[in-house]
């Protein structure tokens, strides 16, 4: 069975309670079930101030605009992402601007970052969307110290990367505020769109709590044009049942990925992920890499094995950021190469032998 949908089989119940208590309670958006969630999540994190919100591309907006980022500035982002980064940072005002990654763990380059903001095009910028892509943590020291000398902000893009850690630290801990989705894929995933703000700073949450809803300071007076992003009490009370299973649901992700790991040393054809030292990685897709990635990607979908090109084209490609103006070699390699694997805490043991027969039968008679 597919992720989410065994997600939801195995909490049947609970949901199925949870569903009948957000119906009977008369309150339905903004309510007690938000306000707990917030408090666990944040509990969770090991964090002051968690804001729910409508959605994680809402969640990067709202921070941007929280810290008065918009038209007029500019924002770094790394090139290879899912597009609703940029879209995030665009529908604050600000101009997404784009920079390229580490060819090894995909995340956003440390170097490549210090030398847009040293460039040209670099006038400007005010902030750096770090993205923990696939679950797996940035490099963030190198990254805060890049920050520091620029006097920039930089935030966390945690849509990926629930259970992930960097040193110990909780990704979503690390930056000025963290943007995290709960889209129904995610690690962390509610049954419609959801999305949540974190941060120690309370300034901060309490402009991203007053522009999540008209821009209210109190009620019927709007104190900023803010705007409607606000998580409903079904999502809410969904996202409780759930968090309680985060832990043991990011382990299963990480033994299945070492089981991966091991099958796939001295591959021919497909390299496996690598790992930061110091992190821990939350396996929100297990991406191996191949030369031959279309062939590849091709003979697994014919013998039925459910895998994916995340993300086929870079941002500085894509026609609405800037459609191929510029060279970022890693982000284009990347596109070409990445393949998702199945990987979910419900993969069973035919699954998993089922994608190994397919990646050796690849391997073996050089399809
Ligand atoms: C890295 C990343 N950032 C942002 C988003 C946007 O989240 P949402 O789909 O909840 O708007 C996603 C999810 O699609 C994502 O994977």
């Amino acid at each position: 069975m597919l992720y989410p949908q065994a997600d939801q089989q195995r909490h049947a119940l609970a949901l199925a309670r949870a569903i009948e208590r957000v119906c009977a309670s008369g309150s339905y958006i903004l309510g007690a079930e938000v306000e707990a969630f917030e408090g666990e999540f944040a509990a969770f994190l090991g964090i002051n101030q968690v804001t729910g919100v409508a959605s994680g591309t809402d969640a990067i907006e709202l921070i941007l605009r929280a810290l008065g980022i918009g038209a007029g500035s500019k924002v770094a982002v790394p090139s290879f992402a899912p597009s609703a980064v940029a879209a995030g940072v665009a529908r604050s005002g600000a101009e997404p601007e784009f920079a390229d990654i580490e060819p090894d763990t995909f995340t956003l380059c440390p170097e490549a970052l210090a030398a847009l903001l040293c460039s040209p095009r670099g006038r400007g910028v005010k902030a750096a969307v770090v993205v923990h892509l696939y679950g797996h943590p940035a490099d963030w020291e190198s990254l805060q110290r890049v920050a520091d000398e620029h006097s920039i902000e930089l935030i966390e893009d945690c849509a990926q990367a629930h259970g992930a850690m960097w040193h110990g630290r909780p990704v979503g801990t690390l930056g000025r505020a963290a943007a995290f989705s709960f889209y129904p894929t995610k690690n962390l995933a509610a049954l419609g769109d959801a999305g949540a703000v974190a941060t120690n700073d309370a300034e901060l949450a309490e402009r991203v709590r007053e522009i999540r809803q008209y821009g209210w300071k109190e009620r019927y007076v709007s104190e900023h044009a803010g705007v409607n992003s606000r998580l409903d009490e079904l999502q809410a009370a969904v996202l409780r049942v759930k968090l309680g299973a985060l832990n043991e649901s990011v382990l299963k992700r990480r033994r299945l990925a070492a089981e991966y790991d091991a099958r796939l040393v001295g591959h021919r054809v497909v390299a496996a992920p690598t790992l930061r030292g110091g992190c821990e990685h939350a396996y929100h897709q297990y991406v191996v890499r191949s030369e031959r990635r279309d062939a590849l990607m091709q003979h697994m979908q014919r013998a039925g094995i459910p895998v994916a090109a995340l993300y086929p084209l870079p941002l500085h490609r894509q026609p609405a950021f800037g459609g191929g103006k510029d060279m970022l070699r890693e982000s284009d390699r990347a596109a070409a190469a990445v393949l998702s694997l199945p990987l979910h805490p419900y993969l069973s043991e035919e699954a998993l032998a089922a994608v190994f027969e397919a990646l050796n039968l690849f391997e073996h008679e050089g399809l």
